[in-house]
């Protein structure tokens, strides 16, 4: 598994902006859409690509498309504010969801929803959740992506901890892992320090 910390200071201001405590719901949004798109734009730079022969208006020419379908696949229900953010630069990318919340209790990850398109097994997969924490809910949610026959996953998350990080190595050594931050660790409750607290909540203005 490779882990890649995307380094750019328009994503680190952003993320900056996020953290902050006072920021609100409809800027919170903003910030982790702007931020997903940035980061898509530095994955997809080395996505493979084929040969197409197409006409200018000028003359025929052979000229590259993306060899891959793309997928994106939020994890419910953060992960959903990373999705338009991606689309607007793969409006291609279908979408497919998977829904899952960790036991406030013992942290374990919940399956609720799974709905995907029929492309998904030949297409490139990225799965995106803002937050990885304990990694149960990404390693849970790339399981399932597997058992359903896909080859290519990639995981895209804003903020990281050391221990969400190890379990992916562990538990899914062939997916790499693209992060806009590695944080210092997890508190007793499950939150990233420093992190950005409850991103779901935040995302959509409960609580
Ligand atoms: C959050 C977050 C991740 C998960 C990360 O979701 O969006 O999916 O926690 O934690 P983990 O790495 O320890 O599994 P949550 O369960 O709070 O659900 P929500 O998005 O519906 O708020
Ligand atoms: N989920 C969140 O939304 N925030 C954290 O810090 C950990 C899990």
């Amino acid at each position: 598994m490779s882990l890649t910390i995307l380094n750019h200071s328009l994503i680190k201001h952003k993320l900056t902006n996020i953290r902050k405590q006072e920021t609100k719901m409809k800027d919170f949004y903003q910030n982790v859409e702007e931020i997903a798109g940035l980061m898509a734009y530095e994955i997809t730079r080395e996505f493979p690509l084929k040969k197409v022969e197409i006409e200018t208006p000028i003359c025929k020419s052979e000229q590259y498309e993306l060899a891959n379908d793309v997928v994106i696949v939020p994890i419910l229900r953060a992960g959903l504010g990373m999705v338009e953010g991606i689309r607007r630069l793969i409006p291609t990318a279908k979408v497919g969801f998977i829904g899952l919340y960790r036991n406030e209790e013992t942290l374990e990850p919940c399956e609720y929803y799974a709905k995907f398109p029929d492309t998904i097994t030949n297409s490139i997969v990225l799965v995106v959740d803002p937050m990885l924490a304990t990694g149960g809910s990404a390693s849970a949610a790339i399981t399932m992506l597997k058992k359903r026959g896909c080859k290519d996953i990639r995981y895209v998350g804003l903020v990281g901890a050391p221990e969400g990080v190890e379990l992916l190595q562990k538990d899914h050594p062939d997916v790499d892992v693209y992060l806009a931050a590695l944080d210092e660790k997890l508190n007793e409750d499950g939150y990233i320090v420093p992190g950005l607290g409850d991103c779901g909540d935040r995302l959509f203005g409960t609580k």
